[in-house]
């Protein structure tokens, strides 16, 4: 473990294929799974039995983003299918805390995500109480977007918060990371990297996992 991971998105894999999709991504260290609703983001993608067969079918541990409302509501169902972490957005949550308790009661880690204009400083005494934090380095929604730098600063000044509390808390990164981007994102403190189409668009994408574990170690 050289505490770096990537979780390759399936939002950008072939969705009537995806037992196969999943098999490319065996090295990969999670898969990320986003769950939209068409109402917290303009976009629909899939529910809990879609991802009750992810979880069925996945050579690797399941990372549930769920870009929804009302998480305080669906968040413990995908705990209890049997992910191994599950971020919901401050953004949509009406008890964050209690939440992150009741995922981590069922098994499951507990994550909390952050929307590009979304401040941090409000997670700085939740450290504690949440197991990863994702920093959106795009608006949720749709894969394949530019990532961007302007989020740096923040995820900056969350890990260094981190550091100065002695926190163990993973710090997520999501939207337009590649070969190119994951540098950045990875000396401003991030240690978990979600790439959905420089992945899943690449010809060989456990040679492009490698690609952009090196790119992150460097
Ligand atoms: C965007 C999703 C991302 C998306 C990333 O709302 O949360 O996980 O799949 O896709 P890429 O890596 O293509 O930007
Ligand atoms: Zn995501």
């Amino acid at each position: 473990d050289d505490g770096i991971r990537i979780n390759p998105s399936i939002l950008a894999a072939d969705f009537a294929n995806m037992q196969a999709e999943l098999a490319r991504i065996a090295t990969a260290d999670f898969v990320h799974v986003d769950v939209m609703d068409n109402h917290f983001v303009p976009n629909l993608t899939f529910g809990p039995q879609m991802v009750e067969r992810v979880q069925a079918t996945s050579p690797v541990p399941l990372d549930v983003h769920l870009m929804i409302t009302d998480p305080d509501r669906w968040a413990p169902g995908y705990a209890e299918i049997g992910a191994a972490s599950v971020t919901f957005h401050l953004e949509a949550a009406t008890e964050p805390v209690a939440l992150a308790r009741r995922l981590r009661d069922i098994g499951s880690r507990a994550g909390v995500a952050v929307k590009p204009a979304t401040p941090v400083e409000s997670l700085f005494d939740l450290l504690d109480d949440f197991d990863q934090i994702l920093v959106m380095t795009v608006e949720p929604g749709f894969g394949g977007q530019s990532f961007m730098p302007e989020t740096m600063p923040k995820l900056r000044r969350l890990a260094d918060e981190a550091r100065r509390r002695g926190s163990s808390v993973w710090l997520q990164v999501d939207g337009g990371i590649g070969e190119s981007t994951i540098a950045q994102a990875a000396e401003a403190g991030a240690d978990t990297f979600v790439a959905g189409s420089a992945v899943f668009g690449a010809g060989d994408p456990a040679h492009a996992i490698a690609g952009l574990r090196a790119a992150a170690a460097a």
